[in-house]
């Protein structure tokens, strides 16, 4: 059943675990995501970028997710709209039937220029308004994403600050979150702890000064029953890098958040976490690899199932580690 991200998250909170939320932009995703959480009985969140409503186009993701529902209804699922930019673009989603929004002030329309506080609260208010009163839930952010190592936002399209940001910036503060968790009602808080999107967080495996894991300690202990949310929470599996690489691709190196420090946060109230490039990275080292051991084959089917299959082992791996494998 299509349910809100309050429930999920107040669940989670109660038994002390951690959602992962996959972004999905096609068929492939939706099976991986639906795949892993019935084997491991997880409920579901999945989230729709702008990028994903570009590629697939809104009415496509949204029966792709109605489809989810309707083949797997003993599953509950959360459709989010990822980083809502405006208020006017939440509005739409809900009109779409999403369940649940997320209103990102932390970033002007554009996605890229960060924005003062006030500014934040408005925009973010005015969609909690609207939203609750369709039984909709709320992520709001507050701190913008970023590297603690270059002070950069890390992709160079997609969202993501435009520029180099200041380390108050990249690391939210705890009584600004409890401030703004006052002044708009989210449901859920996304924050800044040095991580980033995309695959390129951290040029070495992460430490304390570059990873603020503490961070999530000191807002927490501030706002103990606030959901908190990690963006940019995928963790770069080097297995995958080096798949990629042995068959024709070309990727640096480069490092994510490890999985044992998200489990550390979800100790201290990070209720959701964020996961897109990870699949990325699966789906396409199996590609890869597929096509270059199997030169003659051209059905698509063929190096779309074992993307699927790679992806879900994602999946399961971390519905497993955060604990939400039989929560369902
Ligand atoms: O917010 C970042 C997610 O990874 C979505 O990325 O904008 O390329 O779809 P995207
Ligand atoms: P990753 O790029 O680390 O997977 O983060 C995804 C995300 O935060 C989507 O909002
Ligand atoms: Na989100
Ligand atoms: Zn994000």
């Amino acid at each position: 059943a299509l349910v809100s991200m309050r429930q999920l998250l107040d669940h989670a909170a109660e038994f002390g675990y951690g959602l992962p939320a996959f972004n999905v932009n096609n068929l492939e995703q939706m099976r991986a995501i639906m795949e892993a959480a019935d084997k491991v009985d997880a409920p579901v969140i999945v989230q729709a970028s702008a990028g994903a409503r570009k590629y697939a186009g809104a009415p496509f993701l949204r029966h792709l997710i109605l489809a989810a529902v309707e083949e797997f209804p003993h599953i509950p699922v959360v459709m989010h709209q990822d980083h809502g930019t405006s208020p006017a673009v939440c509005q739409r989603s809900i009109q779409l039937g999403f369940s649940s929004v997320m209103m990102d002030g932390s970033l002007g329309e554009d996605g890229k220029t960060p924005t003062d506080y006030d500014y934040n609260v408005r925009v973010t208010r005015t969609v909690v308004d609207f939203a609750h009163a369709c039984g909709v839930s709320v992520e709001g952010e507050i701190g913008c994403l970023g590297s603690l190592e270059t002070g950069m936002a890390g992709e160079e399209d997609g969202v993501g600050a435009e520029g180099v940001l200041d380390h108050s910036q990249l690391l939210t503060d705890p009584e600004e979150a409890a401030q703004f968790v006052k002044d708009t009602g989210v449901d859920a808080l996304a924050i800044a702890i040095g991580t980033s999107h995309g695959a390129y967080k951290f040029s070495r495996p992460p430490t304390g000064d570059i990873l603020a894991i503490e961070r999530i300690k000191e807002i927490h202990a501030r706002i103990p029953n606030t959901h908190l949310v990690m963006h940019g929470s995928s963790s770069v599996p080097q297995e995958w890098l080096a798949i990629i690489n042995e068959f024709g691709g070309a990727i640096p190196e480069t490092y994510g958040v490890p999985v044992e420090e998200i489990v550390e946060g979800i100790k201290y109230g990070v209720r959701k976490v964020n996961i897109d490039t990870d699949l990325r990275l699966a789906s396409t080292g199996a590609v890869r690899r597929f096509l270059a051991q199997n030169p003659s084959e051209f059905d698509p089917r063929k190096f779309l199932k074992v993307s699927t299959d790679a992806m879900r082992d994602i999946c399961i791996a971390r519905y497993e580690a955060f604990g939400a494998a039989g929560q369902a």
